[in-house]
């Protein structure tokens, strides 16, 4: 068995699972490392903790490699919108973001303006179908942005910004810092454009949630203040007392405390599994169960929201029916799980999305339309 067919086999049967936007299933390594972890952190011996806190380091590792940066440019964070925070509160000048983002970045943004006494001031954004286009951006790029602040995809719509575009538009002065919740691992893609990159482990990684992370780039490093760093942050490798380190010069500087090994162990775990089976491999396959779920919306006359083209998506599908309700209590009641929120049904498949799964979610809608 080829690693990636491994990476499938080990999403078991589940049928029904269309909610990878939300939460991820933990994968059966994920859930065995834990239970290792658990166990070496019950001995009363240093002996037996030491694999486990080494972990960190493996995660950071694996997550670096996958980003295409430095190890010392990634830290470990409590969630994605902690290593935005680090990023935003920092900044200083005009950020361009969107009115439609998760609020990981549009409230977090506004908090940081807020807090800024005037030196950070948010340029909101409201395009067409909520995408963040290059173009919706070039609209209001003017000499005084500092950065923009994007989805790699769209947690609603599911819209895959184009980051290498943006990067061309923002030129290499401005920053461009990108929220990858929903398309790390996923989508096989030139992370090295973004300054900075915040993702976490808990939906496309199988991880659970306490396992965000950030990278920072040298250029993120050189323009951002490391205003929330914290102890773990300074240019001290151990304790000190009696004296006030600066915060490291690597991206250590945006991080608090020591991370939660536990939670260090299961993103280890998480990422190099998806990095053994491939990213461009899960891309492929993700895209081939989307098409198959466009299809069958096409096939029932149900509106699509989101977009077709395989470069502009990545795991996400939006239906927007006129009974919203009516759809996603047919969904429930057939046993597919997925999101109703905002006027649309969200669906989102992995790469081990069976056929069991299509055809249930086929079922549905067959039965949705039928009345
Ligand atoms: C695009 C996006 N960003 C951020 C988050 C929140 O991430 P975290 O819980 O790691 O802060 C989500 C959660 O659904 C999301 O979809």
């Amino acid at each position: 068995m080829s690693a990636f067919d491994e990476y499938v086999a080990s999403f078991g049967s589940g049928a029904g699972y269309l909610n990878w936007a939300a939460f991820g299933p933990i994968s059966p390594v994920v859930r065995a490392e834990s239970v290792w972890a658990l166990d070496q952190l019950a001995q009363a011996d240093p002996a037996e903790h030491a694999p486990v806190f080494a972990r960190a380091t493996q995660a950071t590792d694996t997550i670096a490699d996958l980003l295409g940066a430095a190890s010392d440019e990634v830290v470990l964070q409590a969630s994605s919108t902690h290593g935005l925070a680090q990023a935003l509160y920092g900044l200083s000048g005009t950020v361009i973001a969107s009115t439609a983002e998760f609020p990981s970045v549009s409230l977090t943004l506004e908090r940081a303006a807020q807090a800024s006494r005037g030196a950070l001031t948010p340029r909101w954004i409201t395009p067409a179908d909520g995408r963040v286009t290059t173009d919706a951006v070039a609209e209001v790029l003017t000499d005084d942005v500092a950065a923009v602040v994007v989805s790699h995809v769209d947690f609603r719509t599911g819209y895959r910004a184009d980051l290498t575009a943006l990067r061309e538009l923002l030129g290499p002065d401005r920053l461009l810092l990108v929220d990858a919740v929903q398309s790390f691992g996923v989508v096989d893609v030139d992370w090295t454009v973004c300054d900075v990159v915040a993702g976490h482990g808990y939906k496309w990684l199988r991880a659970g949630r306490g396992t965000g992370f950030a990278r920072y780039s040298e250029q993120a490093r050189a323009r951002i203040r490391p205003v929330l760093s914290g102890i773990a942050g300074t240019t001290s490798n151990g304790l000190f007392v009696d004296e006030l380190p600066a915060p490291a010069a690597s991206a250590r500087a945006f991080t608090v405390s020591q991370p939660d090994h536990l939670a260090a162990v299961r993103l280890a775990a998480g990422a190099a599994e998806i990095r053994d089976a491939g990213v461009a491999a899960v891309e492929a396959r993700i895209a081939d169960r989307i098409d198959r779920l466009i299809a069958l919306a096409d096939e029932h006359g149900i509106p699509v929201a989101s977009p077709r083209e395989p470069e502009r998506r990545a795991g996400i599908v939006s239906l927007a029916p006129e009974d919203t309700d009516g759809l996603s209590a047919a969904l429930t009641d057939a046993g597919v799980a997925a999101t109703a929120r905002g006027g649309a049904v969200r669906v989102a498949a992995h790469a081990g999305t069976d056929d069991a799964t299509i055809d249930l979610f086929g079922a549905a809608l067959g039965k949705f339309i039928s009345g």
